[in-house]
């Protein structure tokens, strides 16, 4: 939620390369966005509404001047309204420090009130514009720069991200974190900043990642970062895999349908390359950091997640049950924390986060450690908090996800818990080593399916599906079994991306509510592959059929039955019954991409929403 980029260079100009940088983090947040540069002792900043491409237009009728110095931000909306007024950087009354921020200051209005009657004069309605004055307050006691910055960040509750460049301090930048990323990225002429590692990428891949209550004066060629309690530290460093090219389109109108034509390759990524011993049993990275003795210890596992990854996280809860025999179940993070403080017990906890920023989810997290309980991790981002803080960890490796939408990430995160579904089977004894394999084989051969599901052929059947539904207001998702998580995430992608209403049901639930809505303006999406439930969806397909409604229906290649009673079928291959979903969530996510294409959406940046949410 919101982006930050700066940098500090030994000499030359760096505008471009920070406003490149903004750019990949466009998808963090885009109401308004904006940058500060120090220029011969003197601080100009450009802020415009709107997105990047506006801020751009501005920086050309209205240059900056060059810089070495340079702090910018694009930002999604928490305290005041989407405004030019309103973006970042934000400055103190006396033009004096410039401060971008990422999360909420809570008590903001009580340290304005002080400021204010102060003497110090505010122009915005932000929590930053506050934090701004607050350290300039400092810095004139005398404090150095770093110094005045964390004496001001001792009186603030909440959560920041943040970095601070001063008229008075020409060669550095001050950066600083609590509950909201921060890295800093390592180069040969220079030092940066940002709040995802995709923002650098372009400069260097080398980072050190700021812990809470951490914060760092940056200089060209050297820094000091000190600990939370104010002791100089050497923070960890860290090679980020995710090459520049990861975080461009590489030709595809959209990051989003990049990403889905990317999961095949995630399949290799973050099954085969990775998490698969010579043997063919599962062996993931170091830091899953969990014995056979230990997994066979458990008694339950609790799942929990935010978005789509909860849709992951309900498939998961599924596969521990076929293929380890383990009772689970599967939360919404922000409703954990509400829920009584039962004993955990002999159970681990998996979160499941694409970003390993979602707030809910790390206060989840958080919560269990601190009734006892132990956090498997399953992440897409190395170095991200729930990356870091989690007891255990696995990475699924699927390469930076720009779309907001997310749909590589899940894939990689339904092939990372079937692959923690065969390990638990194995530790446990439900599994023998041919078994283990067997399923392990099914995954391999999934690559080969790939194909079909990209084919012409079926691309046209979605579009002229798509076709239909960009006339529609509204529409029902039904799946049953491994297919009732898959029916939620498609009707979340349908929702995030072309804005029309959509629900997912479990199938047998229709005649419980849903049905009363269905006329022929009111379709329906019915997940109906050849597996165990396939006869109860295809009764469900005529009682929508006799109420006049139509129907989409995702079927297996050739299967005439569906296509008697569906409008329109989309056709996928048949494969084993655990990994339908990959394959069905395919068409889903190509589908919600034409519907919203049609309409004209801004599908990498869909209104409202943030691809990393920070705040709870
Ligand atoms: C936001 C994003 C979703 C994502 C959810 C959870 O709502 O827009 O795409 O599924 O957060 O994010 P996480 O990074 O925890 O998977």
């Amino acid at each position: 939620m919101c982006g930050i980029v700066a940098a500090v260079i030994s000499s030359g100009d760096i505008r471009a390369e920070v406003l490149a940088g903004l750019k990949t983090l466009e998808y963090r947040g885009y109401d308004s966005a904006g940058m500060a540069v120090l220029h011969q002792g003197e601080i100009s900043v450009r802020r415009k509404m709107g997105k990047i491409a506006n801020l751009e237009a501005e920086l050309d009728r209205n240059e900056l001047p060059p810089s070495g110095l340079v702090i910018a931000h694009t930002r999604w909306a928490t305290h005041g309204a989407p405004a030019d007024r309103n973006a970042h950087p934000h400055r103190d009354d006396k033009e004096r420090i410039v401060v971008v921020h990422n999360g909420i200051i809570e008590n903001f209005l009580e340290l304005r009130q002080r400021l204010a009657d102060a003497g110090h004069e505010f122009s915005t309605e932000t929590d930053t514009e506050v934090l701004a004055n607050l350290i300039a307050s400092h810095r004139n006691t005398g404090l150095e720069l770093h110094a005045a910055v964390r004496a001001a960040l001792k009186e603030v509750h909440g959560a920041y991200g943040l970095v601070v460049m001063s008229a008075d301090d020409p060669e550095q930048l001050i950066v600083a974190r609590m509950d909201s990323p921060l890295v800093i990225g390592l180069g040969d002429h220079g030092n940066y900043a940002a709040s995802d590692m995709p923002a650098l990428l372009h400069l260097t891949r080398d980072f050190l990642i700021l812990e809470n209550g951490e914060s760092a004066m940056l200089r060209a060629d050297s820094m000091e970062v000190l600990s939370a309690a104010g002791k100089p530290i050497q923070p960890k460093t860290l090679h980020c895999d995710w090459t520049p090219e990861q975080a461009e389109r590489g030709g595809y109108p959209h990051f989003m349908l990049k990403e889905i034509h990317e999961q095949p390759d995630v399949l290799a990524r973050t099954a085969f390359d990775r998490c698969v011993d010579k043997d063919g049993d599962v062996d993931f990275e170091e830091e899953f950091g969990l014995t056979d003795a230990e997994l066979a210890g458990f008694e339950r596992l609790r799942f929990m997640a935010m978005g789509t990854s909860l849709h992951a996280a309900m498939l998961g809860q599924k596969f521990l049950a076929e293929l380890a025999r383990l009772p689970g179940e599967t939360l919404n993070a922000s409703e954990f924390l509400y829920s009584a403080p039962l004993e955990e017990g002999n159970a681990l906890t998996v979160v499941v986060s694409q970003s390993g920023e979602t707030a809910d989810s790390l206060r989840a997290m958080r919560e269990v450690q601190r009734r006892g309980g132990r956090v498997l991790g399953i992440c897409n981002v190395q170095g991200s908090t729930l990356a870091r803080e989690a007891d255990h960890l696995i990475l699924t490796h699927c390469g930076p996800e720009i779309g907001v939408a997310s749909t590589k990430a899940f894939f990689g995160q339904v092939t990372a818990l079937y692959l923690l579904a065969i390990r638990l089977g194995r530790a446990r004894g439900v599994l023998n080593a041919n078994q283990g394999r067997e399923y392990l084989h099914d995954l391999r051969n999934l690559r080969h399916h790939f194909e079909a599901l990209f084919r012409q052929e079926s691309l046209d059947e979605i579009k002229q599906a798509a076709d239909f539904l960009t006339g529609v207001r509204s529409c029902l998702f039904l799946g049953r079994g491994l297919q009732h998580p898959v029916a939620l995430e498609g009707a979340l992608k349908l929702k995030e991306i072309s804005y029309l209403h959509a629900e997912g049901y479990p199938a047998g639930e229709m005649k419980h509510g849903p049905i009363a809505l269905i006329d022929e303006h009111f379709p329906v999406i019915a997940l109906s592959v050849k597996d165990r439930t396939y006869e109860k969806m295809l009764s469900n397909l005529e009682e929508v059929r006799a109420r006049g409604g139509k129907v989409i229906a995702i079927a297996n290649q050739g299967d005439e039955r569906v296509a008697a009673t569906a409008d329109y079928v989309i056709s996928v291959p048949e494969v084993p019954e655990l990994l339908s979903p990959l394959v069905t969530v395919v068409p889903l996510q190509l589908l919600s991409y034409e519907v919203a294409l049609g309409l004209g959406r801004d599908i990498d940046q869909p209104r409202n929403l943030a691809k990393s949410v920070t705040v709870e």
